[in-house]
């Protein structure tokens, strides 16, 4: 089983199942976890999918690209060394049980 664990900016953990291959996005947004928008459907057009990847879980997700930085540049939360768009992260068996904050806001 593929999963992937959020914890809300309050601290609120949700242990979600996820599909191989479906981005951290779409997981989320499948469980209904309201924290994350994703306006743009995973264009990586909006940041309204920020989240901030554990430390521990750090450098086997990886970090932002150039890319992703310049967009996470609208996110409306602080933008921190671990930040990353979520529809840009991938699950898969290698990272299963990695752990994503929250932020408090996205808009
Ligand atoms: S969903 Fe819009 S940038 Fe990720």
């Amino acid at each position: 089983m593929t999963e992937v664990i959020f914890v809300s900016a309050n601290g609120e953990k949700t242990t979600v199942e996820a599909n191989a291959g479906d981005t951290v996005m779409q997981t989320a947004l499948a469980a209904n976890i309201s924290d994350i928008i994703a306006e743009c459907g995973g264009a990586m057009m909006c940041a309204t999918c920020h989240v901030y990847v554990d430390d521990d879980w750090l450098e086997r997700v990886g970090k932002a690209d150039e890319d992703e930085l310049t967009m996470l540049d609208f996110a409306s939360s602080e933008v921190k060394p671990t930040s990353r768009l979520s529809c840009q992260i991938k699950v898969d068996d290698e990272n299963s049980g990695m752990i994503i904050h929250l932020p408090d806001s996205q808009l």
